[in-house]
């Protein structure tokens, strides 16, 4: 049976070439295809195929917020640029001079630090659990594949649409690879005004609502990451499952708590 993505009330295709895209798209995720936003009802999410790639709409009772994956895009580029090695993200991972490690992104939303990661060299495998935000990366992952300056960058990035959870544990009968670092990066809790929270964490929250307070898997990924488990935070939140980190490295308004595993526990 299938499941049907929470909280997505259907799929538009803006030009007539998208059409079969769209439809195959509604096919999949069993959504209704609509034939224009006029069908569009306040407070729900759509999926609208543009001509630049799938967009994502969060009806609301003012402006329609509306996002899309595009990693040419300046708000992906920017992580490419600053991206260098003394940023928090490749330190907390273990990058180093001469060391790319594995990273499995088991909380991949809208790829922004997977992309970050692949642009600084990394393999990266990207767990994403929503149906609908892996549409999106998937429709982007293929587009951004034939733009030839970061093509290398994308080829670095692999996409499964799948519960970590279910993907950690076929890691322990070696169907997947053990990575060497996790990276866990969990919804932060809707505390701030709305006008300060960034438009694509708005249509987070929308899109997953509560489905995203559930577990997330930091026991299974410890016994799993060969060398450390990282878990992105807001600077002053308790630390995940009340398990303290073996150490922290603090951001202006988040940190990475970082979990060393294996030998590196010991090291
Ligand atoms: C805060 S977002 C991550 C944002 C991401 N780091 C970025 O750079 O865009 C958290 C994402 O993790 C996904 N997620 C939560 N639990 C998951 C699980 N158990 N398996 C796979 N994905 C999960 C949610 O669907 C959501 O898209």
């Amino acid at each position: 049976m299938k499941t049907k993505p929470k909280f997505c009330s259907g799929i538009l295709a803006k030009a007539a070439h998208l059409q079969p895209l769209a439809q195959q798209l509604a096919t999949k995720l069993d959504l209704p295809l609509l034939e224009s936003e006029a069908h569009f009802e306040q407070g729900a999410i759509y999926l609208i195929y543009q001509t630049d790639g799938l967009h994502i709409v969060a009806t609301t009772n003012r402006q329609p917020l509306r996002f899309h994956i595009d990693f040419t895009d300046g708000l992906y580029l920017r992580r490419q640029q600053t991206g260098g090695k003394e940023q928090g993200l490749a330190k907390a991972v273990g990058i180093k001079q001469n060391y790319l490690p594995r990273v499995l992104d088991a909380t991949a939303g809208f790829a922004r630090d997977s992309f970050t990661l692949a642009s600084l060299g990394c393999q990266v495998t990207l767990l994403e659990r929503s149906p609908v935000l892996a549409a999106m990366l998937e429709d982007a992952i293929e587009r951004a594949s034939y733009d030839h300056q970061i093509a290398s960058i994308i080829a670095r990035m692999q996409l499964h649409t799948m519960d970590a959870h279910a993907y950690l544990i076929d890691v322990t009968t070696n169907k997947y690879p053990a990575p060497d670092a996790i990276y866990l990066d969990p919804m932060f809790p809707e505390r701030k005004k709305k006008a300060q929270v960034k438009k694509e964490m708005q249509i987070l929250h929308q899109l997953l609502g509560s489905d995203d307070q559930t577990p997330y898997p930091l026991e299974l990924a410890l016994a799993v990451a060969k060398q450390r488990v990282v878990v992105k935070r807001p600077k002053q939140a308790e630390d995940l499952n009340n398990q303290q980190p073996s150490y922290r490295i603090v951001g202006k308004a988040s940190r990475y708590d970082i979990y060393l595993t294996g030998e590196n526990k010991t090291a």
